[in-house]
């Protein structure tokens, strides 16, 4: 971690400039003229004031590079050379994972090999070179592809695998070679143009291989089987070719085949993917949402075919993400149609074309309805049917008046329907989640799920049912400044009022430990922060900053990295403030604990109030009564504290 300056390794990404005590540039995840990217070098972390995105050095190629936690620890230890050792390994997992890394070693080794075979070879050059050239592949993108040739011989690439040292028990694993019943040993692909399949961090992990015969008992792809390091439906063609493109154009299109692929990239457009003949799988949906949130259909021209696949995309819709379509004329593919009209008019056909799916959807159904009216009746809740699958609301009450003047319907029964739906889902929802629920709140426990409120708040997913109260924005804003004063200031001694060998990250905790915090990040970071000191230690910034809670780092950093902090421009407007609160850290610290605390006791008076409102017993209302005057004597006195000592 310190080795991985942050500096350095953003720099890699982002142009960045001095300015003040931080370095800044342009965002690299969300698109902006002027920066507000900033890099603290002495906190060696970022924080964009743009989009909110902030982090350390892993955390910024894990976002950017869309790395899991042990990945971008590696792309850095690759980086600046170090050696990472897995010693948490045990033996057999030791085991695993270098059967796993030979798996990817003969899968990389035939790549290489049946590239040779293309360009090298007189059979390569003659048979697969020659058919790739006929329907006009350039060799930079075959090149780029990696695509080879799998000679027309019973054992070819095995025996050069072996001869080259390689184990044929990995061979076997990645089906590469298959033993058959008298143990003689073959090729899984003989006579094919082959494409390697790339995961999306480069590696080859199998192989579809295209027939170039035109027999119609020779399957069209033989296709690597599953294996330790093939998992099909997680898997996109293309992903570590297009994955830079696709964040750049925060678009990704998505094909059906290998030569889709490569046509389109062909046409200059990389953001391209495609399923490769399995039907999309929601792991696959959710790769792509890793690096955009707009997908792009590309579809195979014959009608029958779009009606049957329009079904399966509403799972994208159900993802959160927008998809757009584009038909092709004429029975063409993407492949068949760029060649056909060439790289130029092929890109604007594209960016002419997307239509929105939900409409397009509509449109494909009414034509085929015709006049019947059951039949559209049928589309229509169809159509509502994927509006529905849509998680945001906003987007979804725009595609219901769309479709309204589409279908000629008035939106008000359209959102009647849509909202039919909604409860049916919502209710299946809160029985599980009532299910699921092990507190046993009386209000909920009794009966039949309660009867259900306007579909508004049912999706509403952070106010559950039981939920009845609302933390006020004031209360949260004085517990996150706690946590704020916590982080900043916690290994500073406190040195008032003759206390002086204390930390102030101890003072804060003693002050506050009657406290609840309802804020449940700010809780869990008050509640470690005490178990730390009840065992003598006191925790860092960084132990929050650098957490692998992702949650907790992103609001230590936001806490840790104001305006005020990290830009010029800030300090300078706001140089009295900044010294004010490091100067006077009395008030500061003791405003930020009972502004808290009045916060606290405000909500206990008003509850009290409401309960002897509420209580119809004279004695126990003047119990309550009491208890409110001896509470109310507190807030004053909390009151006139912060009065008097606490300059605001
Ligand atoms: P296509 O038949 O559209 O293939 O199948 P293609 O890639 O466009 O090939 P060309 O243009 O005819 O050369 C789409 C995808 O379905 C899978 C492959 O992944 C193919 O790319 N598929 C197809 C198979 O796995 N097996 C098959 O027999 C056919
Ligand atoms: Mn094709």
């Amino acid at each position: 971690m310190d080795t991985a300056r942050i500096e350095e390794v953003v720099g890699d990404f982002v142009h960045l400039k001095k300015r003040g005590t931080s370095l800044i540039g342009n965002c690299p995840f969300h698109g902006e003229k002027t920066p507000s990217f900033h890099v603290s070098v002495t906190k060696g972390i970022y924080k964009c004031f743009g989009c909110g995105k902030g982090g350390d050095s892993v955390r910024f190629i894990m976002d950017h590079e869309k790395y899991s936690y042990p990945e971008a620890l590696k792309f850095l230890a690759n980086k600046y050379n170090i050696e990472v050792e897995e010693t948490e390994l045990s033996p057999q997992a030791a085991e695993a994972q270098s059967a796993k890394e030979s798996l990817y070693i003969v899968s990389q080794y035939a790549a290489a090999f049946f590239v040779k075979q293309l360009w090298e070879t007189d059979e390569g050059k003659g048979i697969g070179l020659s058919y790739f050239k006929e329907r006009g592949f350039r060799e930079d993108i075959l090149k780029k592809f990696e695509v080879g040739y799998s000679p027309d011989v019973w054992d070819a690439m095995t025996q050069s695998a072996i001869n080259a040292g390689h184990n044929i028990e990995f061979l076997e694993a990645t089906g590469l070679s298959i033993k058959n019943e008298k143990g003689k040993i073959y090729d899984r692909f003989r006579g094919r143009v082959m494409f390697p399949i790339h995961n999306f961090t480069g590696r080859i992990i199998g192989f579809g291989g295209r027939t170039l015969k035109t027999d119609k008992n020779v399957p069209k792809y033989v296709n690597s089987p599953e294996s330790e390091i093939y998992h099909k439906s997680n898997v996109l063609y293309g992903l570590f070719h297009a994955k830079k493109a696709i964040r750049e154009s925060d678009n990704c299109y998505l094909a059906e085949g290998y030569a889709d692929v490569l046509s389109v990239h062909q046409a200059g457009i990389e953001n391209v993917v495609a399923s490769s003949g399995t039907s999309l799988t929601v792991e696959q949906i959710k790769l792509i949402g890793r690096f955009t949130q707009n997908v792009t259909i590309l579809f195979d021209g014959d009608a029958a075919g779009i009606k049957a696949s329009l079904r399966g995309l509403d799972m994208i819709l159900e993802e959160g993400l927008n998809v757009k379509i584009v038909s092709f004329p004429d029975g063409h593919d993407p492949d068949s149609y760029m060649h056909h009209v060439g790289a130029g008019a092929f890109k604007t056909y594209l960016e002419q074309n997307r239509k929105d799916f939900i409409l397009y959807k509509a449109n494909v159904l009414l034509k085929d309805a015709g006049d019947d009216p059951i039949k559209r009746a049928g589309i229509i809740r169809d159509i509502v049917e994927s509006i529905a699958k849509i998680p945001d609301q906003i987007k979804a009450s725009v595609f219901i008046r769309e479709c309204s003047s589409l279908l000629e319907i008035e939106e008000r029964i359209l959102l009647t329907e849509l909202n039919k739906m909604r409860s049916a889902k919502s209710k299946k929802t809160f029985e599980s989640n009532q299910r699921a629920s092990q507190t046993n709140n009386y209000a909920h426990s009794s009966n039949a799920p309660e009867p259900l409120g306007p579909p508004d708040n049912l999706w509403d997913d952070a106010a559950g049912p039981g939920e009845t109260q609302v933390q006020s924005l004031a209360e949260d804003h004085q517990e996150r400044e706690v946590v704020r004063l916590l982080l900043a200031y916690g290994h500073e001694f406190v040195n008032w009022d003759n206390i002086d060998d204390m930390y102030i990250g101890s003072f804060i905790m003693q002050n506050l430990a009657d406290v609840d915090f309802e804020n449940a990040l700010c809780k869990r970071i008050v509640d470690y922060y005490k178990s730390e000191i009840d065992n003598g230690r006191l925790p860092t910034a960084n132990h929050f900053i650098k957490n692998e809670d992702r949650d907790i780092a992103d609001l230590a950093i936001t806490l840790s990295t104001s305006e005020y902090a990290l830009s010029e421009n800030w300090l300078n407007k706001h140089q009295i403030y900044v010294k004010d609160e490091s100067m006077h850290l009395k008030a500061t610290i003791l405003g930020g604990i009972f502004h808290l605390k009045k916060h606290k006791v405000d909500k206990i008076l008003s509850n009290l109030l409401k309960e002897i409102k509420d209580e119809k017993d004279m004695d126990n209302q003047m119990i309550l009564m009491q208890r409110y005057g001896v509470i109310k004597g507190v807030e004053r006195e909390i009151s006139k504290f912060l009065g008097s000592v606490i300059v605001k």
